[in-house]
């Protein structure tokens, strides 16, 4: 892959670009010589100034009409990216990836599987910019992750607008079990999938296949038919519980997570109740929450937005403080276990941890005792102790 990085900021974003190229290097990839030339283009962005901001978002504006001609993949690093991603990739849906300031040493292993999406979600932009679908063979697919393994993945996550309906020659799940076959390939990831493209093999997949890791990214993005009508999401509250269903009984390592959207066009009190109640009887175990932003193009524009900032604020603020609450618990519920982890870090960070991952995409800070952890491994942890964002372990006694 021909590589771009284009850098914006302080002498902290020029010396992380170099290290991101150091890291794409040894990966086997090759600097580019412009835009026209490269496969991924990585914008490592400041976000000091708001003009920062602006050229950023300006010169992202220029790689949408280039993916449009071309399969192009566009990465956001540094600090505008560490700060609101959720906001970066409302104003840029061209972004196929971001990357904080943290996460500079995990550039992982995406694997772009289809382009575009058929649904016609009515505050999306992506059936415009995107179009629709296109699904790579798997034969691609499967080929990509082999080479990928080869320069010492270990991990892959399969990435799309809409993953699970998935039809370059197989079904979503029967790629996922043939990427499994890889061997030396420890772990798969996914997303995002829409509910309505959710099936009970897929469900089986994800419970049965040992590599396919516990994650569930789902989105329903509401808690009212109404508002999932407005949306134009082709399900109702019951039809994507009953996709929730096909999962059986829980397994306490999924990591179930969704996204919302919070002040849709007309969204009422009840309706935003329904959401919290939905949140209640769902307890996802994480979520990511938006309040409403209009996009040009989409069709929701023409419904009116009368709603005042301040109430989709207050409802943003509600929801994602008794999500911080379920994710808490959640992470709680992993304490005391022992489990596998990889280590996501070269060296140990200022506070004496390492950066490691579960399967379940659980941050972990591991103390390991002065002793040496090897990057990019999975080690054997247990877990001691658990805040909202990431949890503390320790090496489990061998
Ligand atoms: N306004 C707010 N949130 C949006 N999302 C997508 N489009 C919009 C929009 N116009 C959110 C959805 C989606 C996630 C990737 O971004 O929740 O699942
Ligand atoms: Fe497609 Fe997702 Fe956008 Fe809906 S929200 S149109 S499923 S990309």
């Amino acid at each position: 892959m021909k590589y771009l990085i284009e850098t914006w900021g302080c002498q902290m974003n020029s010396h992380d670009s170099e290290k991101l190229e150091g890291l794409l290097l040894k990966e086997g990839h090759e600097a580019a010589t412009g835009v026209e030339e490269a496969d991924l283009v990585l914008l490592n962005t400041c976000s000091i100034r708001e003009k920062a901001v602006q050229k950023v978002l300006s010169e992202l504006g220029y790689l949408a009409e280039e993916k449009k001609r071309r399969p192009l993949l566009v990465g956001v690093a540094g600090c505008l990216a560490q700060q609101d991603q959720a906001e970066l990739f409302r104003r840029a849906p061209q972004i196929d990836f971001v990357l904080g300031t943290m996460a500079i040493q995990q550039l992982p292993a995406l694997v772009s599987i289809i382009e575009g999406c058929n649904h016609a979600c009515t505050y999306c932009v992506v059936p415009t910019t995107r179009g629709p679908e296109r699904h790579r063979p798997h034969q691609d697919v499967v080929d990509e992750v082999r080479g990928l393994v080869a320069a010492g993945y270990r991990e892959v996550e399969l990435l799309g607008q809409n993953v699970n309906s998935f039809q370059g020659g197989c079904s979503f799940a029967e790629l996922l079990d043939r990427v499994a076959e890889v061997d030396g390939l420890e772990w798969i990831r996914f997303t995002t999938s829409h509910p309505m493209n959710f099936t009970p093999q897929l469900a089986r997949t994800l419970s049965g296949n040992p590599k396919v890791a516990p994650f569930l990214h789902l989105p329903v993005q509401s808690g009212s038919d109404a508002v999932l009508r407005r949306m134009r999401r082709e399900y109702t509250v019951a039809q994507y519980l009953e996709r929730l269903g096909y999962l059986g009984e829980r397994s306490a390592d999924l990591c179930l997570s969704t996204d919302f959207i919070v002040g849709f066009p007309g969204e009422t009190d009840a309706d935003f109740q329904a959401t919290l109640d939905l949140l209640e009887q769902v307890k996802f175990d994480l979520s990511f929450s938006f309040i409403y932003s209009p996009r040009p193009g989409t069709p929701a524009l023409r419904l009116k937005d009368d709603l005042p900032h301040r109430v989709k604020l207050e409802r943003l603020t509600r929801l994602q403080a008794r999500q911080t609450e379920l994710t808490l618990a959640s992470n709680r519920r992993m304490v005391g276990r022992t489990v596998l982890a990889r280590i996501e870090t070269e060296a140990p960070l200022d506070g004496g941890h390492w950066l490691a991952r579960t399967a379940n995409w659980k941050n972990i800070h591991l103390l390991a005792d002065g002793r040496p952890m090897p990057f990019r491994e999975l080690v054997e942890v247990r877990i001691t102790d658990a805040g909202p964002h990431f949890l503390r372990a320790e090496l489990a006694a061998r």
